[in-house]
């Protein structure tokens, strides 16, 4: 794959350098874009040592061959690292006055950007509605990691780690080729235990489907709470081609992200694969694996008062991701997939929590069935002790109690032990139900 490595002029600039190792290393062919103000932090020599390629900032180089056309076009992928405050405006507002600012223009193949600067610069709503504008116009930003920066200070704006961009990077390129599998071709697996996930019988509505936006609940119940809902379900990539996924539909993770957004609340809902419209009003960010969802949620949740669990995280991930979509052999002999674990998200989330001292109620989601000595109650109330939430949200499944259905029925359980409440209706009155939960344990968790 030949693979576009946009660098903006940001101290970070030195971790790119190993970006486009990785990526070398990795087997595909880099050609790095600095712009001037990121040769001030490595210059062109690194460059062209590491990648073999000749470097510049300039559109007047290379007029001859239109290099910004030519390298746009000829590009499977851009990656953006460090993505500067400016670089992120110059592009979001079509800007073309260098080689990268042109080439991005010029290119339709995907674009990843992976932000750097400091917390400010980041939380500055100039800098947020940037990124929204990229995200509209279909490029992914990463959320940055959280830790130190340049001097002594720390928090969100640090760039994310060089092999979690490569990861991302090449997690995009698989779904977004041209010949990427549908849902038919995936492989299920992990977990589809929360109340998203729908059995194959049952159709999920297609994308694009009109979904009503408005849910009813009481527009003060979380007036001005920060609330961070996650949903859908998400794929572990096995190749350019295939993933393994499961059948989340995403619509009880939306219709709790509306609900929280009518009760008043400021919402981020972080959408893994949905098969419903995301709903407008508020932040938005789009995500695949698991490991990519554990970043923007461990990230998201540092500033959120409510974290709502609804997404269906793959338990396992192949241990490798093929560069190169996998053949059956001459041979006869077939491929094994060895799968490894994937990070537990809800207990990451509740981990942080207690090591920042945050002041935050976190919910989770579980879907259960008996067993001959235990209940589903039994069940639920042991991972909600294992996972360390203060809310769970229990759906029975079963056979005659099938999930995934418009109708929906859950129980929420509470750490502090208040009494159990359970409700049945459609997606959108079970969502306002855990709304309304949310907002009572918080008054009480206030009080107490
Ligand atoms: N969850 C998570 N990270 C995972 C798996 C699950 O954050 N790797 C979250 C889900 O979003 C949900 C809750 O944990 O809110 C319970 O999901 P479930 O699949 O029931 O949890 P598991 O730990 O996988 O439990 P089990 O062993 O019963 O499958």
């Amino acid at each position: 794959m030949r693979v576009v490595l946009g660098v903006g002029g940001g101290i970070a600039a030195y971790k790119a350098a190993l970006v486009s190792r990785l990526l070398s290393e990795a087997g595909h062919h880099v050609v790095p874009m600095p712009t001037r103000a990121a040769l001030e932090f490595v210059g062109a020599p690194t460059w062209e040592a590491l990648t073999g390629e000749h470097v510049s900032e300039s559109v007047f180089d290379r007029v001859d061959t239109v290099n910004h056309v030519a390298q746009g076009q000829a590009a499977d992928l851009v990656v953006i690292a460090p993505a500067t405050a400016d670089l992120m405006a110059r592009i979001a507002h079509g800007h073309a006055d260098d080689l990268l600012s042109t080439t991005v223009l010029a290119t339709s193949a995907p674009v990843l950007l992976a932000p750097a600067m400091h917390t400010e610069m980041w939380l500055n709503p100039a800098t947020q509605r940037n990124v929204a504008l990229l995200r509209e116009h279909g490029h992914t930003v990463m959320e940055p990691a959280t830790g130190r920066l340049t001097g002594t200070d720390s928090g969100p704006g640090r760039l994310p780690e060089p092999q979690d961009i490569v990861d991302a990077a090449l997690a995009l390129a698989a779904r977004t080729a041209p010949s990427s599998a549908g849902p038919s071709d995936a492989a299920s697996t992990g977990s589809a235990s929360t109340p998203d996930a729908a059995p194959s019988t049952v159709a999920a509505a297609p994308a694009g489907a009109p979904t009503t936006d408005h849910v009813g609940s009481d527009p003060g119940l979380l007036a001005g709470r920060r609330v961070l809902v996650t949903a859908g379900g998400t794929r572990e990539a096995l190749d350019p081609v295939r993933f393994l996924g499961n059948r989340s539909s995403g619509k009880q993770g939306v219709a709790l992200a509306r609900a929280a957004r009518e009760a008043g609340a400021d919402v981020h809902l972080i959408a893994a694969h949905v098969e419903t419209d995301l709903p407008h009003g508020m932040r938005t960010t789009r995500v695949s694996s698991a490991r990519e969802l554990e970043q923007a949620t461990l990230t998201a949740a540092a500033g959120s008062d409510v974290v709502i669990m609804a997404a269906a995280v793959a338990d396992f991930r192949p241990d490798t991701v093929g560069e190169h979509k996998m053949k059956k052999s001459e041979d006869g002999t077939d491929p094994v997939i060895r799968l490894v674990r994937n990070p537990d998200i809800l207990r990451a989330v509740v981990a942080q929590r207690d090591e920042r001292g945050l002041d935050q109620l976190v919910v989770g989601f579980a879907a259960e069935t008996g067993d001959a000595e235990h209940s589903v109650l039994d069940f639920g109330r042991a991972k909600l002790v294992r996972k360390g939430c203060d809310l769970l949200v229990l759906n029975e499944v079963g056979t005659d109690k099938v999930f995934g259905r418009d109708e929906n029925e859950v129980v929420v359980l509470s750490a502090r032990g208040a009494e159990e409440a359970s409700t049945r209706g459609s997606k959108d009155e079970v969502a306002r139900f855990v709304v309304e939960r949310i907002a009572r344990e918080e008054s009480v968790g206030a009080a107490g």
